[in-house]
């Protein structure tokens, strides 16, 4: 074949060639463009060429060179838009999506808010108030004397003390809820229905059983011809409704210097449906929480007519139902944030 005609041929082949993949890019790379490649072989043969066409068929091979680069530029061009076209076909959307972790409410925060919600259902509204609190709203206003023992019940933590008994100027950390109960009495007339959930401090060895802090839901009724009666029913209303319609209650005669009569509840073991366990140490009952008919003396610090209005009020510790939800008995996991252990409530509260 002469020399143009080769040349001509591989022109040819170089316009014709037709790559969809890399896989064909490199086959035309190897062709025309590689080091061993076609054009090359023309060049040897330019040798043979009389002097006179040289200059002419040197011009020709240079052309199909530059011709075959340009081609190659072209496919790899072509090929890549089709790959990147075909490489997002190739999304597997089957696949399952990688797990985003949702953070989960903390265990106190679920029982707190189911507390609130029980009680919201029958009028009872949330009332907050400082965890630094003073004497008259922490002691003074719910009926503790200057130097009453009860006040040691309480284990405070006192911020501000008084060495010569006067208890005006104490400052301490509220060791219950009630401080509240006293600042919506003082601010509000009569009908009063409020709970009031928070943080509350207490001087005690942190171990299983007992932490310097823990948290309460306070709950306060105030109106005309209240009864020791509607407080039972409240209470036996809102044990059903946090641990199954199957949920008893039993009061038993107590002392708080706030409340008079006072008891303390216990609800039926929901572990082992009363019939006794390591939980409810094999009684039956578990000890929720404190109650009773306000002190007529409560009612007037808050210049309330005790001869007009009654009252009951109870409180709860919500580590304590958080304990029999959950059966998680150690106060420190609470607050230790050990996410293995936080991961593990899932709830719609
Ligand atoms: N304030 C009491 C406590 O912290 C609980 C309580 C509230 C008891 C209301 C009776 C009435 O222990």
């Amino acid at each position: 074949m002469e020399l143009k005609e080769k040349i001509q041929e591989l022109k040819q082949q170089i316009e014709d060639f037709k790559a969809k993949t890399v896989e064909d890019v490199e086959v035309f790379r190897i062709k025309f463009i590689g080091s061993k490649n076609q054009i090359k072989d023309l060049y040897k043969e330019l040798k043979a060429v009389p002097l006179e066409s040289k200059k002419e068929f040197g011009q020709l091979i240079n052309g199909l060179k530059s011709f075959a680069e340009e081609k190659f530029l072209f496919l790899k061009q072509a090929v890549g838009t089709i790959s990147q076209s075909s490489n997002k076909k190739q999304i597997d959307f089957s696949r399952p999506a990688e797990e985003i972790s949702l953070g989960a409410r903390h265990p106190l925060a679920i029982v707190k808010n189911e507390i609130i919600d029980i009680f919201k259902r029958i009028g009872f509204v949330v009332s907050e108030g400082p965890e630094v609190e003073d004497d008259w709203h922490n002691f003074s206003a719910l009926n503790f004397p200057p130097e009453h023992p009860a006040r040691d019940m309480q284990d405070t933590f006192f911020i501000e003390k008084s060495d010569d008994g006067d208890r005006t100027n104490e400052i301490a950390l509220r060791t219950h809820t009630s401080s509240v109960q006293v600042r919506v009495m003082e601010n509000s007339t009569p009908p009063i229905r409020t709970i009031s959930p928070g943080r509350v401090y207490r001087n005690e060895a942190i171990s299983a059983r007992a932490h310097c802090f823990f948290h309460q839901v306070e709950g306060l009724y105030i109106d005309t011809d209240v009864s020791f009666a509607d407080l039972k029913q409240t209470l036996l209303y809102f044990a059903r409704e946090m641990f199954g319609e199957k949920a008893n209650i039993r009061l038993r005669p107590s002392y708080f210097p706030f409340t008079e009569p006072s008891a303390e509840v216990d609800v039926s073991c929901t572990i082992c449906n009363a019939k006794g366990c390591n939980v409810c140490k094999y009684t039956g009952w578990l000890e929720i929480l404190g109650c009773g008919m306000v002190d007529p003396n409560v009612l007037k610090s808050a210049n309330i007519d005790p001869d007009k209005y009654s009252g009951f009020a109870f409180g709860m510790g919500i580590e304590r139902i958080a304990q029999l939800k959950f059966r998680v008995g150690d106060l420190r996991l609470y607050s230790e944030n050990d996410i293995r252990f936080l991961k593990q409530f899932k709830s719609a509260y």
